[in-house]
């Protein structure tokens, strides 16, 4: 028997999908599996697995462990990384239609930010992804943004006023930060444990999920509930492998995308209701009672440069979603 005719039996008797190749992908971030961006990137690629037969499956690497998220941005446009899930943190240098929703004190709360997220603003702003050569599946999430340092309690901006303060590569996030006196020092999350334990830096800020995770009450003993800013994430896919998906398996990641921000929002719902007190039990000074009014009041300065740039109608379509 010929050889094309061996292989066409074998088909049949196996049946087609014995045949069929998969695809593994890799998809990298910054924490531990067991955190958030685990949780969200662990349904994301389940549910891809399930809704393509096996056909794409994930290779995860947390803990940074293919570089800061600048780097694995980078490398999803060239192609050498299919997958991130990461903070909006370093995206608006890649994308600037982003920088809106990086701006400080922009949101109330997480109903406030998930609404607009998901409403016509989050989704207009996911379509200016694929012309920067990068695919932005759906928003996932970070949290809000506390202050801790090893110095002291932060109540007021004059507390916050001359720490050097590790921040993300974000201009949004240092214009603000300046107001309230800091000095803010840009630095990629994987130097920063060391930066904290070494004293380069006196403090950073992070979402609770991400303070837990990363253990930082073993190098900070003050925690500030600051909420000072919300962090979006995102979940980022290459052009590389989206162009060559067929169209029922783009529906299932953008499917997969969206089970994804669902799971990652509910951990992180999660570590704000216990994470708190487990990093009190771990030794960190936790203060609850910060002054919002007069860290909004300090900003008031970097909001006539956020208006410059982004416009203060589009700055109040924002604010005004209900
Ligand atoms: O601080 C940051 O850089 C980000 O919040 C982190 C920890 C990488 C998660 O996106």
């Amino acid at each position: 028997m010929k050889l094309g005719t061996l292989a066409a039996c074998l088909s049949l008797a196996l049946g087609a999908s014995a045949f069929a190749q998969t695809t593994t992908l890799k998809i990298g971030y910054a924490t531990t599996k067991e955190s958030h961006y685990g949780v969200g990137s662990t349904v994301f690629c389940d549910e891809v697995e399930k809704g393509t037969q096996g056909r794409y499956k994930c290779q995860h690497f947390p803990n940074s462990a293919l570089g800061g998220e600048r780097e694995q941005i980078e490398a999803i446009q060239l192609g050498t990384q299919d997958l991130v899930n990461t903070s909006t943190g370093p995206v608006g240098n890649f994308v600037p239609e982003v920088k809106i929703v990086d701006i400080p004190f922009l949101f109330r709360d997480y109903d406030h930010a998930r609404k607009v997220m998901d409403g016509p603003i989050g989704q207009d702003i996911l379509a200016k992804f694929p012309s920067k050569g990068i695919i932005a599946l759906g928003w996932t999430e970070n949290g809000f943004r506390h202050m801790t340092n090893s110095k002291r309690d932060i109540v007021k901006p004059s507390d916050a006023a001359g720490l050097k303060m590790r921040t993300m590569e974000n201009k949004v996030h240092m214009d603000g930060y300046r107001t309230f006196g800091i000095l803010p020092t840009p630095m990629a999350f994987p130097e920063l444990f060391g930066a904290l334990q070494q004293g380069t830096v006196d403090g950073q800020e992070n979402p609770i999920p991400v303070i837990l995770s990363s253990k930082f009450s073993q190098v900070q003993n003050h925690l500030s509930l600051t909420a000072h800013v919300y962090s979006p994430a995102l979940l980022l896919l290459s052009p590389k492998v989206w162009n060559k998906l067929s169209d029922a398996d783009k529906k299932v990641f953008l499917e997969a995308a969206k089970k994804a921000g669902a799971a990652q929002r509910k951990k992180v719902n999660e570590d704000e209701n216990n994470g708190i007190a487990q990093l009190e039990k771990d030794g960190m000074k936790v203060t609850r009672k910060v002054d919002g009014d007069a860290f909004r009041a300090a900003l008031k300065p970097a909001y006539a440069g956020y208006a410059k740039e982004f416009g203060a109608d589009n700055i109040k379509k924002i604010s005004d979603v209900q």
